[in-house]
């Protein structure tokens, strides 16, 4: 860092938890255009193009560590692309980000498609590569160390349930509705756990266990390994665990993972070891879904939305509602 950029801390604390909002309403409400147009491709290039330029309006030298995929691949947002107005002279912020959180959720009007991103500290999130990460989430509350990815579903079923003073079978389990998970599935109902089976959208579907009135107790099964960081960043800010293993399923992943200096293809990663640090989660709905409601057009042609940002450090989460009169 040269001796004229101020620390990221300092900027994380003052400026840019609010700041982050707008970043991810702008997202938000270029990509709601798109709900139930089902055009995936669309939705998420138009929620790209606008966090992209919201991102320029920051005072930071940011560099996205989780994006869009790798250069070649992504035009915008992708991995050490550099974005915000102060490249070189801002504080130097590390951003994982999710422009379109459901991409096939928006394009089909489904629930819980987010416009999502973390920021920390230089160095501070995990770099994971764009592959599958097995994740284990249960809400807070719980004694340290309650779940553990190296033991069965049913044993992380018993030990969340014995603490809650409850029956396995009263326990509800969010899971990704996919055919890897029928096994997975198949013990929890053989356990007497609600299964709730979501179509998309996990980094929702895990912060779903921080909130009681979900009624969702435990995340379980197999996702996107960058959402998986994002949902940890949130998950530093309000509390409860989560375990995340890394899945490489050929050369070629295993190979991505070198070039990110990941060494151990197995390790278990704590919640800490995804996102250190300071950080700071910000999220704006697209669709309804079970942490915010999503974009709304009202009659008088306001779009109204709804996001969340929180910050590790200080636990604090503040809800926003937006009304953005576009035509001004
Ligand atoms: P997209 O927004 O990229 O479509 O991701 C949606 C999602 O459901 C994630 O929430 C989840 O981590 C991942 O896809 C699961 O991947 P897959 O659809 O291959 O099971």
């Amino acid at each position: 860092m040269t001796t004229s950029q101020p620390p990221a801390s300092q900027v994380l604390d003052r400026v840019l938890v609010l700041e982050m909002v707008r970043v991810t309403e702008a997202a938000a409400v270029s990509a709601a255009k798109l709900i139930g147009r089902g055009d995936e491709k669309a939705a998420d290039a138009a929620a790209v193009e606008a966090m992209r330029a919201a991102f320029d309006e920051l005072a930071i030298d940011g560099t996205v560590v989780i994006g869009e995929g790798e250069r070649d691949e992504a035009p915008m947002l992708f991995i050490g692309e550099k974005v915000g107005g102060a490249i070189g002279t801002g504080p130097r912020i590390d951003i994982a980000l999710d422009p379109l959180e459901g991409t096939t959720i928006t394009a089909k009007a489904g629930p819980n498609a987010l416009a999502v991103l973390a920021c920390a500290e230089e160095g501070n999130l995990l770099n994971a590569p764009d592959v599958y990460m097995d994740k284990l989430a249960v809400g807070p509350g719980y004694p340290d160390g309650i779940i553990d990815l190296a033991k069965s579903p049913t044993e992380n079923v018993k030990a969340v349930a014995a603490a809650k003073g409850v029956e396995p079978g009263d326990l509800m389990v969010c899971v990704l509705d996919r055919p890897r998970h029928a096994a997975l599935i198949a013990e929890l109902r053989a356990l007497g756990c609600g299964v709730a089976l979501i179509p998309d959208g996990d980094v929702a579907g895990v912060i779903a266990v921080t909130n009681e009135d979900t009624g969702i107790d435990l995340y379980m099964g197999s996702g996107g390994a960058p959402e998986g960081v994002l949902a940890a960043a949130a998950l530093r800010c309000v509390g409860g665990q989560f375990n995340g293993r890394l899945i490489f399923r050929n050369d070629d992943e295993r190979k991505r993972a070198a070039k990110w200096g990941i060494a151990d293809l197995h390790k278990i990663y704590k919640l800490e070891e995804l996102a250190k640090g300071d950080c700071i989660f910000a999220a704006t709905g697209v669709t309804d879904g079970s942490l915010l409601k999503g974009v709304k057009r009202r009659k008088d042609g306001v779009l109204t939305t709804n996001s969340v940002v929180m910050r590790a450090s200080s636990g604090t989460v503040r809800w926003v509602s937006g009304e953005h009169r576009i035509k001004r």
